[in-house]
């Protein structure tokens, strides 16, 4: 079985979010199961120089531009990665979709049209020494034309497309389709027309041999108009080719045990004074007052993500002045829209030593919270799957999370019977708003103050199998 993985990002190369932990973890567990995988994304600034020992592989001409393509590992994967070098389009400062000014980059639908056409000559054959693809899978809509290409020939391999995320839709004026130079065939109710404009989100659901989300419930959920996001219409049409495969972690970078940013390493059985350490380290880093006097310490809640919408992290502010009535402080790392910035830093002077705040991106200090946290919240909107909640379970962390998406799916909520059985792992909220959020965290602080039921939580989520095996497993399958 020959795979072609292609993302616009993937750990250890780039990261923005959670695909790139994705498709930085489920190809090396796909190798395992002896898949012939390679994993293909654009070479961006100073990701070349992560490849171990590069060969060029070939070259491919798209639109004119030279495209070349490096073939090598990254550290500790025995996956074949491929990048397509092409800098005037992906060697620039900043990230895959953005300038340093945070601004998309302007000829976005140029730059991924472009990558997913390379995509798909790849997996026929073109520029790789005779390598064809059995089966493309595409994540996201930066490679939703690559579905639309494939369909052009016959035979050609299967395309399962994943989507990480509805809410990014590739939306892009009937302009770039034209200047893409895409058949006209194409811009149609069937194709990729969404609204009058060009979707290479659509692209890709609609040509597209499967479909999978990241969680079941999500798969469930995206059919219906609340989140859908226009889509929900053609996704019920299309449900018999989608499904929900759950993320996995990777257990290389998220185990306590080994972890090489934490004060201090930790197991099931070294929880207590390992989880002290890391928190009074992070409390230090943070500048966390170390409680109030003789009262007893207070609950750290963590908070990692990035700061949109779809995280709910408005609603953690407008539930501020009445959480800050609870014993409680908050370790919080994330970046993105400069209002909710702008909120959490006046926060932090309104409640000196309660807030700790890093905006910006700092892997480290994401592993220090998940470590050094007695509580992590997730009031997301939508979550596709989410993976900072599973990382908290694995590390003794007992997630808070609204009922919603992967979040449903991986939180096991604290009832009578769930504690009583020993399923318990976390409290699980019905509303995003204020009150659900107080609600939550009232519950945790309830729990986290019974000594058995706050170990039972953090001992069931450590023993939970988040592994990629599974998942991995469920693709290969579909694959098949
Ligand atoms: P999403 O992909 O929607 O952002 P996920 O929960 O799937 O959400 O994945 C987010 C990933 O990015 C996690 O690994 C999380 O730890 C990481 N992350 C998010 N924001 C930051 C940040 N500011 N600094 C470091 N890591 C971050
Ligand atoms: C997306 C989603 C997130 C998911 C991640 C990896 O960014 O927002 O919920 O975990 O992709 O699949």
């Amino acid at each position: 079985m020959k795979v072609l993985f292609a993302a616009s990002e993937a750990l250890p190369l780039v990261k923005t979010g959670g695909l790139a932990d994705v498709a930085g973890a489920l190809p090396g567990a796909l190798a395992a199961l002896g898949v012939d995988i390679r994993v293909v994304l654009p070479a961006y600034r100073g990701t070349l120089d992560k490849l171990e020992s590069p060969t060029r592989l070939g070259e491919l001409k798209v639109r004119g531009q030279p495209f070349v393509i490096w073939q090598g590992r990254v550290p500790g994967s025995p996956v074949l990665h491929w990048l397509i070098d092409y800098p005037p389009l992906y060697g620039r400062e900043g990230d895959p979709y953005h300038s340093r000014q945070h601004q998309p980059w302007p000829d976005n639908a140029w730059r991924y049209g472009c990558f997913a056409e390379a995509v798909a000559r790849l997996a026929l054959g073109e520029g790789t020494g005779g390598w064809k693809a059995d089966v493309v899978h595409g994540n996201d809509w930066q490679t939703g034309l690559t579905a639309a290409w494939l369909k052009l020939r016959d035979p050609s391999p299967r395309f399962v497309f994943t989507i990480h995320n509805l809410a990014y839709s590739g939306l892009f004026p009937r302009s770039a389709f034209e200047a893409l130079g895409l058949p006209p065939g194409w811009w149609a109710i069937d194709g990729l027309e969404f609204h009058g404009q060009m979707s290479m989100l659509k692209a890709g659901l609609y040509w597209a041999d499967a479909i999978t989300t990241v969680s079941p419930n999500y798969a469930r959920e995206i059919r219906s108009p609340r989140f859908g996001h226009g889509f929900d219409g053609l996704l019920e049409h299309l449900s018999p080719r989608l499904s929900g495969i759950l993320n996995g972690i990777d257990d290389a970078v998220w185990n306590p045990a080994t972890d090489g940013h934490l004060a201090q390493t930790y197991t099931a059985s070294s929880l207590r004074p390992g989880k002290a350490a890391n928190r009074a380290a992070l409390s230090a880093e943070l500048g966390l007052s170390p409680g109030l006097g003789h009262e007893s310490p207070q609950t750290l809640i963590g908070i990692i993500g990035r700061l949109t919408e779809q995280k709910g992290f408005d609603v953690v502010l407008q539930a501020l002045p009445e959480l800050m009535q609870l014993p409680i402080q908050l370790a919080m790392l994330g970046a993105g829209e400069p209002e909710l910035e702008r909120g959490f830093a006046k926060a932090v002077a309104q409640y000196p030593g309660r807030i700790g705040l890093k905006l910006g991106y700092d892997e480290g200090l994401a592993h220090r919270i998940e470590a050094g946290a007695d509580l992590f919240l997730m009031p997301s909107r939508f979550e596709p799957c989410g993976l900072n909640q599973m990382y908290s379970q694995r590390y003794g962390t007992v997630p808070v999370v609204h009922r919603v998406g992967g979040l449903a799916d991986t939180v096991v909520d604290a009832t009578t019977r769930t504690l009583k059985n020993g399923t318990a792992t976390g409290v699980v909220f019905d509303d995003a708003d204020a009150g659900g959020v107080l609600y939550g965290i009232r519950r945790a602080l309830e729990l986290l103050a019974d000594p058995v039921a706050r170990a039972g939580l953090q001992h069931s989520g450590m023993n939970r199998d988040f592994t990629w095996a599974n998942s991995a497993r469920q693709y290969l399958a579909l694959y098949r």
